[in-house]
């Protein structure tokens, strides 16, 4: 566990070989942490986007903030402790952009940016000469995370920040709004306002965009359907395991 300096954020790495290879950006683990202590508390598995994979190691990590009982026990796990978790899961997961021209953009906040991360990374290892940018948004410099390892990578790192702390002053849509003349794509997860700001600017400037959605999922595996998402052809759609990335285009947000 690696407490990281943004308050209440905490990176967890567990051992699985069989996730670490099967895993792809998007995919996501649901995590049932409950100890003596807060037993009953949670009953339902909570949805963590995988963050990283080392494929030869058989490590994977999440990253995620303190909110309530699951993550709460997870911040207080110790090397050796097993993760109960079901994954990776998820039907539809982020497809990097085929065009050999295009600009990669990921569109991230909170605990959306790790998978974009990890598409980041993956996109580049399969094309080192691929122009990626991510840019990312908080309140503040001390609240953004999950750019680890990208400037490394030759990913390129627009910060925005609410109160100008640090890079653009402003939302990530302002991040975003210089590169509506390139030939981009672009790759969006985080809240569901943000997702929805970014997803109308694409749209609008027909630009493709694909957006991670972050409804609850209180089963993850397609049975309870407590994750429905209404699409935009009138057609319902369990984010789960029909998700939980779309084309923007195919969403409806309420
Ligand atoms: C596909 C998917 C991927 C996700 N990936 C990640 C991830 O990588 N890292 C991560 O940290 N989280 C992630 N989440 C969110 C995470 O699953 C929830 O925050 C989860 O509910 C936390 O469980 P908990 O038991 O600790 O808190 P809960 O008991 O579920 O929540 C406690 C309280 O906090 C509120 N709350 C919960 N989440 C939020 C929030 N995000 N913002 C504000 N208030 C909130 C609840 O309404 C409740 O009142 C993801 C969610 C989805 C759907
Ligand atoms: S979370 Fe249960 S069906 Fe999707």
């Amino acid at each position: 566990m690696q407490a990281l300096a943004a308050p209440g954020h905490f990176v967890l790495t567990f051992d699985d070989p069989e996730t670490a290879h099967d895993a792809r950006p998007g995919h996501f683990i649901a995590v049932a942490a409950t100890t003596p202590a807060n037993a009953g508390s949670s009953i339902l598995r909570k949805p963590f986007s995988i963050f990283t994979v080392d494929r030869e190691a058989g490590l994977c990590t999440v990253l995620f903030s303190v909110y309530g009982p699951t993550t709460s026990t997870m911040a207080l796990y110790k090397p050796g402790d097993k993760l109960d978790f079901l994954g990776p899961l998820g039907g539809r997961v982020f497809d990097a952009d085929p065009h050999a021209d295009v600009h990669h953009v990921m569109v991230g906040g909170g605990y959306g940016v790790p998978p974009l991360n990890f598409l980041a990374k993956t996109i580049k290892a399969a094309n080192p000469r691929a122009k990626v940018t991510l840019i990312y948004g908080a309140r503040s410099a001390n609240f953004l995370v999950g750019d680890e390892g990208l400037r490394e990578v030759g990913v390129e790192i627009v910060a925005c920040t609410d109160d100008g702390s640090l890079g653009v002053k402003g939302k990530v849509t302002d991040g975003l709004a210089p590169l509506l003349s390139e030939n981009i794509a672009v790759y969006t997860c985080g809240p569901t306002p943000m997702m929805r700001a970014v997803a109308e600017l694409c749209t609008a400037n027909h630009k493709p965009c694909q957006v991670s959605m972050e409804t609850p999922m209180p089963c993850g595996i397609g049975i309870c359907v407590g994750c429905v998402l209404k699409k935009a052809d009138g057609t319902f759609s369990r984010t789960c395991t029909d998700g939980p990335v779309y084309p923007a285009t195919e969403v409806t947000w309420q």
